[in-house]
């Protein structure tokens, strides 16, 4: 399966931009939705044609409808109906507990990793019409979405209810061939871990948290999401594959 139109958003960096170029090394026409930074779109787009596909760049934010339906449509314009969604936008959690957290960063958080993901997926939906046809969303979501950690009400609340989104768009949406299933990474290198990338202490102290001692990269991911857009997982709908070298199993870890 190659030649589909694939939109990724958050695709101007991080696990966004490695699916990005995975998509376009299987061959497929790639719609970069970034959110302000241009350069680094069409630095993405210049790695999805460098692997094989095409790529088109288009600004959006994720929890504005508005925003959305034109990056939508000018994809729809340019290549027809999306054949695959990759959500990948979204902000991380900042340490801050529910008695000092500020109303306006719960909002922003949730709009943007939950509200975001039911507007992009109803786009992409829509979009296609009614008729019955192969297509696949993928969201990036998080252990987190499950094993809580303090600091992070807003970022887990976020994460937990996208799965229950997923799993009902699944429902919802498997007779027409639709198939909807979330990625749950645990430490990932992209700028989101951005300490990680240059304090070599602290991301050795967090890697002796994951038995496969080391963090994840990118493209580890990227083709997991390749995998659940392909044929050969064709019978996968409404499941939460963790990604995580085994760190959420050590949740028990001194009990
Ligand atoms: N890196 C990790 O360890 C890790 C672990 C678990 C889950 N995740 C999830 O993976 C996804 C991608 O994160 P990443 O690690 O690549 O981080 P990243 O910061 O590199 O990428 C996040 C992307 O989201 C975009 N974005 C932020 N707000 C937006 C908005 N309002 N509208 C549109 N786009 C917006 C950013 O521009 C950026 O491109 C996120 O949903 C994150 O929660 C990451």
């Amino acid at each position: 399966m190659s030649g589909r139109t694939v939109v990724v958003t958050g695709a101007e960096s991080g696990i966004g931009a490695a699916c990005a170029a995975a998509f376009g090394a299987a061959g497929d026409r790639v719609a970069i939705f970034y959110h302000a930074d241009r350069d680094a779109a069409e630095a993405s787009a210049a790695a999805v044609r460098g692997a094989g596909g095409e790529a088109m760049t288009v600004q959006a934010q994720v929890e504005d409808e508005a925003s959305v339906d034109a990056a939508f449509a000018a994809v729809e314009q340019a290549w027809g109906a999306a054949a695959v969604l990759v959500n990948s936008a979204g902000l991380n959690m900042t340490g801050v507990t529910v008695r000092d957290m500020a109303l306006d960063q719960w909002r922003r958080l949730i709009d943007t990793d939950l509200t975001g993901a039911f507007l992009v997926s109803r786009r992409f939906l829509t979009g296609r019409g009614t008729a019955a046809g192969d297509a696949a969303i993928i969201h990036i979501s998080s252990i987190h979405a499950y094993a809580v950690r303090a600091g992070g009400a807003d970022y887990c609340a976020a994460k937990g209810g996208l799965t229950t989104l997923v799993e009902t768009l699944a429902v919802e949406e498997a007779a027409r061939g639709t198939r909807v299933n979330a990625i749950e990474p645990g430490m990932i290198l992209t700028p989101m871990n951005a300490r990680a990338q240059t304090d070599i202490d602290y991301r050795h102290a967090l890697e002796r948290n994951i038995p496969m001692g080391r963090a994840g990269k990118p493209e580890e991911v990227a083709d997991l999401a390749v995998f659940l857009a392909s044929d050969r997982a064709r019978y996968i709908t409404g499941a939460r594959i963790v990604i995580d070298g085994g760190l959420s199993l050590m949740q028990a870890l001194g009990a």
